[in-house]
């Protein structure tokens, strides 16, 4: 199948029976494990890593890593890059084939935020490639950057940084962090439902990880697009190695490197199912 651009695997906004995952990777077992778990279910996959994972993931190693998975998968498959937020990323993965690029202003005041983004989409669309960025702010941190509180999104700015910033898919804040919740999230589903009536572009769900199957469900009826899961794959991953370390006393390297993904392929397709992504690929 050939690497897709995610925008061409967004239901169209009528169609709120389904979202599309995309499971962020760290290595070629996890991005292996996402890859089969899209085939078991005939469904299309976003494959992501984000710019705070880095430091164990270089870009310029896994960047290619995930493009050859992408384009081994049988089914359409897209490589994006999660919460960009130095250009010199940005520009590697679109280098790289990265087939789309988010770039995170959500820390910049409302006008910075637009121009930053709208850079980033000149940049992107120059080479194909389609742009995710973020606003009001989704909480926690995605991977090394201090967590942040949540910042619900408005509506009206929601409105202008669509229009102005010229993005293909736009995260908003509902009530969702990043990372294992220490609290149930309360989700603003009255405010995803007004973003979703104001503005044609396809909305993204961030901090999927520990969210239930009626907060999934209940945020793709009502608008969300593409919906974000990492913290999941990484502890299903690292619990198959605790439980081979416990249970199996002359556990080899290759146990330990299968434990990643099956673990991240267990995970994706619970996700999958959840998200209705199944049998969508015809
Ligand atoms: P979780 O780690 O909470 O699943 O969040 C994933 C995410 O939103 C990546 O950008």
């Amino acid at each position: 199948m050939p690497l897709v651009k995610m925008t061409e695997l967004f239901p169209k906004k009528s169609d709120c029976t389904y979202a599309i995952g995309a499971f962020n990777v760290s290595d070629m077992e996890m991005a292996w494990g996402a890859i089969q778990a899209a085939e078991e279910l005939n469904a299309p996959l976003i494959l992501q890593i984000a710019e705070g994972r880095l430091r164990y993931s270089p870009l310029d190693l896994l960047g290619p890593v995930m493009i050859a998975a992408a384009k081994k998968c049988k089914m359409p498959t897209a490589v994006h890059l999660d919460h960009g937020g130095t250009i010199e990323a940005i520009k590697l993965a679109l280098e790289l084939g990265f087939t789309s690029v988010m770039f995170d202003g959500s820390k910049y005041p409302l006008d910075e935020n637009i121009r930053k983004t709208r850079e980033v989409v000149e940049l992107a669309h120059s080479k194909g490639a389609a742009v995710e960025a973020e606003i009001g702010r989704v909480g926690g941190a995605e991977g090394d950057y201090k967590a942040v509180d949540i910042a619900v999104t408005s509506v009206d700015e929601a409105v202008r940084f669509a229009k102005e910033s010229g993005i293909d898919a736009m995260a908003v804040a509902i009530g969702t962090a990043h990372g294992n919740y220490k609290e149930t999230p309360k989700l603003r589903i009255d405010r995803l439902k007004e973003i979703f009536d104001a503005t044609d572009t396809p909305l993204v769900l961030h901090g999927g990880t520990g969210l239930t199957e009626d907060d999934f469900k209940n945020c793709y009826h009502n608008g969300i697009k593409k919906i974000n899961i990492a913290t999941a794959s990484y502890d299903s991953s690292a619990n198959k190695i605790k439980e081979i370390a416990k249970s199996k006393s002359d556990a080899k390297y290759f146990d330990f490197s299968d434990a990643i993904v099956q673990g991240t392929m267990e995970n994706v397709k619970k996700h999958m199912k959840i998200f209705g992504v199944e049998n969508k690929v015809k």
